[in-house]
Formats: structure tokens, sequence, C-alpha cells
């Protein structure tokens, strides 16, 4: 008699698969045309499936769950490495960009009359640390324009070489601004920091996820990116890169219980375990001082699947068409737009004004009234559409612009 054959396996669903220009990982999302990741994503599906299984996780086990987000963060360095090109191990996971802009402002071993060059024009996270450093520690701030990259991208770079060369410690820039969306050109940069021995800082939140960037390639030495807009994860944590050589120059003022290494043999491997003189790891992984955010590292998992399964590039090119479509039209109907000539300074957002910018935060208002999500930074209207973002919605876009003129005409 022929052995019984066995019952097939309940077939494992596949992951679930991104696809360029589809809303059908996002069934909930109730804006009709979301033009806001600039400021923040929403879950697909897969994130909040994600976060959903580490909450039933803990409910049904507790502690013995948390073995699983310790494998998952290794898991989500690995994913973060692969976005910047850099080692799984010279990555942290903190709570946010301001952290990992902290970690480097409170740790380097300035000394007294150290040059840093900031940019006007950057959001505020990647100043005001610096700016308290440079209170506490006697640092000369030098100032450049963001703008002056805009407007002539090779003068500005020469000026920014007549700084390094009268010696600067530190640049400290976004990889892209986020009210023009200009993409700051990071590779000439960095390699005019180490030919003149600057470090170079980069807050790549408005970058990364959207536009390629490469730790290696741009001579970086510190960057941090926050979870919550390109990487389309919920709020609460980011990334942040060190070098490896730029890391153990970091002093450990940001080390609490987890930056020393073997920090959980005090709980695991019985009495006498309880030391405060373990070394402090001198990696990046010194700012992961505490306790960390595992429902939003579930969710940056998913959503980093996703993105790596598009690929970045590509992405890239799917909203440069959006971007293309839609700006000579915004243009027509009398928007300046910030986006640049050169491909190299674009990114995923589209920054327009009205000729009157002071209007701006009503025509988003009015536009919100018809079902386009859009930000508002500094007076620009900033469309930040992204992989699921199709070019059928720009017809939706510009109908509603029309609409609104003619409203506010009317009134
Ligand atoms: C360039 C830039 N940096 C930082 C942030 C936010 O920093 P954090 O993650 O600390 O809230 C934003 C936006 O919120 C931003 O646009």
């Amino acid at each position: 008699m022929p052995a019984p054959t066995p019952a097939p396996a309940a077939p494992t669903p596949p992951p679930a698969r991104a696809r360029l220009g589809s809303r059908a990982l996002f069934p909930d999302l109730e804006v009709a045309v979301y033009l806001n990741h600039a400021s923040l994503s929403p879950p697909s599906e897969p994130v909040r499936e994600a976060v959903r299984h580490v909450l039933d996780g803990y409910a049904r086990r507790g502690m013995l769950w948390y073995s699983e987000e310790m494998e998952r963060r290794e898991r989500v360095r690995g994913q973060l490495g692969r976005l910047i090109n850099a080692a799984a191990a010279d990555l942290a996971l903190v709570p946010n960009t301001s952290a990992g802009v902290l970690t480097v402002a409170l740790c380097l071993p300035w000394r007294r009359g150290d040059r840093i060059v900031l940019f006007n024009g950057e959001f505020p996270t990647n100043i005001t640390p610096w700016q308290q450093a440079a209170r506490r520690h006697g640092l000369d701030i030098v100032w450049m324009e963001t703008e002056s990259f805009r407007r002539d991208r090779a003068a500005a770079l020469e000026a920014l070489e007549d700084h390094l060369r009268a010696g600067v410690r530190l640049v400290a820039v976004s990889a892209v601004q986020f009210t023009t969306g200009q993409r700051m050109p990071l590779e000439a940069m960095g390699a005019l920091c180490r030919r003149h021995g600057s470090e170079l800082f980069v807050d790549a939140i408005q970058g990364a996820g959207i536009v390629p960037l490469d730790v290696a390639a741009m001579n970086i030495d510190y960057l941090t990116a926050g979870s919550h807009k390109w990487l389309m994860a919920p709020e609460g944590l980011a990334a942040f890169y060190a070098h490896p050589e730029a890391a153990r120059r970091l002093e450990p003022n940001v080390a609490a219980w987890l930056s020393h290494e073997a920090p959980f043999a005090f709980l695991t491997d019985g009495p006498g375990q309880l030391r405060y003189d373990r070394p402090i790891v001198e990696s990046a992984r010194m700012a992961e001082a505490g306790t960390f955010n595992v429902l939003a590292s579930a969710g940056l998992e998913a959503s980093l699947g996703l993105i790596e399964g598009l690929g970045v590039d590509t992405i890239f090119d799917h909203v440069q068409a959006w971007h293309d479509a839609a700006e000579p039209s915004l243009i027509e109907r009398g928007f300046e737009s910030a986006r640049m000539s050169d491909p190299g300074g674009r990114s995923g957002i589209l920054s327009v004004r009205p000729p009157d910018p002071s209007t701006t935060p009503a025509w988003a208002r009015a536009l919100a009234e018809h079902g386009i999500g859009c930000g508002t930074p500094d007076g620009w209207l900033r469309l930040s559409p992204h992989w699921p973002n199709a070019s059928e919605e720009i017809e939706h876009l510009l109908t509603a612009l029309d609409q609104v003129r003619s409203e506010q005409h009317s009134s």
C-alpha cells in the first residue's frame, strides 16, 4: 500500500510588494492625493501589520518576546547599512534625528576656537545643537547660505573650500534642504572636507529612502536620519552612522547602560556581573544608550523591505517623472518653482510658491479641503510624492488649484 501523502503545509503568504504608483497598500488613507512624505509618511499595511505583530508578541509572551526584537534590531541595522553603503556595525538606532545631531555635538572633543560651517536655511535641528556646543566650548560658527548652492553651485563650493582652507573642524549639512528640496552636492563637499582635514556631518532625513546615499563615496563621517518621512515608518526612531575612525574620536558623553560591552551580563549571567567598569563600545552604538523603540523598528523593517524591493534609484526616477509632469503646469499657473535644472540638485521635494508667499498657508489649507495634502515650510508649497503616488493625481491637483484660485477671486 502506498504511504499516505502528507497534507500540504498551509502556504505562507508572499511578502507584500510595493508597486510604483499604487496605493493598494494604503487602503485607509483618506487624503485623496497625499503629497506630504517630507513631513510624515502614512504607514502602509505591512508597516501596520509589523507593529501589530510586535504588540501581539509582547501581549502573549512579555519578556520572552524581547529576543525577537534584539534580532530585529540587527536586521534593521543591516537594512540601513545597505541603504547608505555602510556596515551594520557602524549604525545605531537612536530616538530621532535630533539625537543623532546631539550625539556628535555633545561628544566631539572640541577645542576652543574650533570652526564649524553651518548653513543658513537649514532645519533647526541641524543648527541648535551646534550653537549650544559653540556656546559651551567657545567654537566659531562660519555661516554659509544654502541658497548660494542653488544659485551657483560651483561658486558656492569654491567659497566652502576657502573656509576649509582656513581650517574647519566640521561641516554640518542636510542631504536635502527641507524648504526648496535642493539636494546638496555631498560628494563634492565630502571630497573637499577630506582634502582639507575637516569632518562632514549629514542630516539625511529628507534624503534617506528617496535619493541615493553612499557614505563611502561621499566621504561622510556622521549621518543621521529619522524614520517617519521618506523611510515611511512610524515616528520615534532614527539611524545614526559614524565612520569607525570618526566614532573612535567621540567621547562617550551620551553613554548609558546599553553603551557598555556585554550590557546584559548583569541581568542574565548570575551574580558578580553588576559592574560599572565595562568598556564603552567604540562605535556608533555608543549612542544606543537605553531601551529603544521596538514598534517603530518593526515598522521600519517592513517599510525598508518595500523600499529595498523597489530600489531607491527606481523610486527616485518615478518621483522625478511625477515632478516633470507637474512642474510646467504649476509654473503656467503663476507659481515659482524651486526645483533645480541640474538633476544632481533634485530630490523628492517639488516646492513652488505663489507670487505672494505669505498666502502659501492659505493655499495649503484650501487644497486640504480639496483632498490634497502638502507642507508649507517657510512660505513654500512643498509637494513630496513617494513611490505610491501616481501621475494621474496631477490632474486632481491642478483642478484643485484652479478651483481654489476661482474661490479666492469670488470671495
Ligand atoms: C532636515 C530635517 N531635519 C530634521 C527634522 C526632524 O528632526 P527629528 O527627527 O529630530 O524630529 C526634519 C523634519 O521634521 C527635517 O526636515
